[in-house]
């Protein structure tokens, strides 16, 4: 049995903690099967952490966030925070843990299950069979850079700055990890900018291709623009293994890349750090999705990204490669049994709440183990 591993849960807002419930069920199995014993802190965040503490995200939950081994995220916002001010959203306290805790590499893996192919709006030959990794720059770019504001200009009109902005580390570390993960996938590496009226795009482009001639020969690299990268991933998203690209590309297109899945609700997400000497990487695992204040509170979401991403937490912070499979299995066959939350259901399948999926999954692990 492995020794326990630091786990904060920060569940955050509206189906946040309905989706992480399932998640805790998940667990709390691995536990009494004596698989493996988490250490759990649960700690608040995005709304839930404005309305108990005035502030999206405390210190002390930033804390606890730098000293685990791994977070697990659920969502932040709402209707009922959206018109703080710029600086007191819940965004922020999800944006302020990742740069922070300096976690520049979000792994947003967008993969077919067979049984799922008839919920995308998609033709299943475009999708059957399909994996892809859009790795997203997740610490700068116009996200994070200066100046940006709203000032009043003489004429009484107003004037909105958000500045894109990115440095040649900044480029090659996310494009490391990058190459990496191509050469333990299928070699190949799209990467994605506006090189065409971006200065920030041409120094990605020309940073991307230098760091591959000298140390990744191996891997076969391509640019893209990332206008036509969003209409390629709905034309033929299987020409892809891995993408590359900014904060704001890659945020908008793994939200295209999730509708190749069948929902937002089934992609995962790993944001990681750089390693240190020990080889230990600061790490949060979130769904793509956000909190979902239109099912929020109906156990209707679809718990499976969250749980997805439990399964990215196994794998990439723990190396526990058997029990991510574990949970990606009973996924697997939750869905070729038929159960389906409202986002995926088709005719002739099952719908359920967001509690009996995760009884499913619990029964599937049961059988699996
Ligand atoms: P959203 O992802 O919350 O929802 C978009 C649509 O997808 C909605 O119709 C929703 O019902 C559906 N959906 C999302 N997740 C689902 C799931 N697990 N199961 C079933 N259906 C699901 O995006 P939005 O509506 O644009 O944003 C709502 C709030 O969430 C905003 O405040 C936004 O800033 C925030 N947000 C947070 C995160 C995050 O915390 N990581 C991510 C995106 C958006
Ligand atoms: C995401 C979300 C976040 C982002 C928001 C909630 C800050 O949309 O994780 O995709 O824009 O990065
Ligand atoms: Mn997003």
């Amino acid at each position: 049995m492995a020794a326990n591993k630091k786990i904060l849960f920060l569940p955050g807002d509206g189906i946040g903690p309905e989706v992480m419930r399932q998640v805790g069920r998940v667990i709390d199995w691995m536990d009494r099967r004596r698989i493996v014993t988490f250490d759990i802190s649960e700690g608040l965040v995005g709304g839930a952490a404005l309305d108990a503490h005035g502030v999206p995200l405390t210190e002390d939950t930033l804390a606890l966030a730098q000293q685990s081994d791994a977070v697990l995220f659920g969502a932040v916002g709402g209707p009922k925070w959206d018109n703080l001010p710029f600086n007191l959203k819940p965004e922020r306290g999800l944006l302020r843990l990742r740069k922070e805790m300096e976690l520049f590499a979000n792994l947003r893996p967008a993969l077919v299950f067979d049984p799922l192919i008839g919920a995308s709006t998609l033709r299943p030959e475009v999708i059957q069979g399909l994996d892809i990794m859009i790795v997203r720059e997740l610490t700068g770019g116009v996200y994070f850079g200066e100046p940006r504001g709203i000032e009043n200009l003489p004429d009484g009109t107003r004037r909105g700055v958000d500045t894109q902005v990115y440095t040649t580390p900044e480029i090659r570390r996310v494009a490391g990890v990058a190459f990496e993960l191509a050469l333990k996938r299928h070699g190949r590496v799209t990467s994605v900018e506006k090189a065409n009226v971006m200065m920030t795009g041409v120094l990605w482009r020309d940073e991307v291709q230098k760091l591959h001639d000298a140390d990744y020969k191996d891997v076969a690299l391509s640019h893209m623009y990332a206008d036509n990268c969003a209409m390629q991933l709905v034309r033929n998203p299987k020409q892809f293994d891995v993408i590359v690209t900014d904060n704001l590309f890659g945020d908008l297109l793994s939200d295209c890349a999730a509708m190749l899945t069948g929902s937002l609700g089934m992609l995962p997400s790993a944001s990681l750090g750089a390693p240190d000497s020990s080889g230990r990487r600061k790490a949060l695992y979130e769904p793509v999705h956000g909190s979902a204040p239109d099912i929020a509170g109906k156990d209707m979401a679809n718990p499976l990204a969250c749980l997805l991403s439990f399964a990215m937490m196994l794998r990439y912070s723990f190396d526990m490669k058997e029990e991510a499979g574990l949970v990606e299995r009973a996924v697997q066959e939750a869905l070729k049994g038929g159960v389906r939350t409202s986002d995926i259901q088709q005719a002739g399948t099952a719908r359920v709440s967001t509690t009996v999926m995760g009884d499913t999954i619990l029964r599937e692990l049961d059988k699996l183990a």
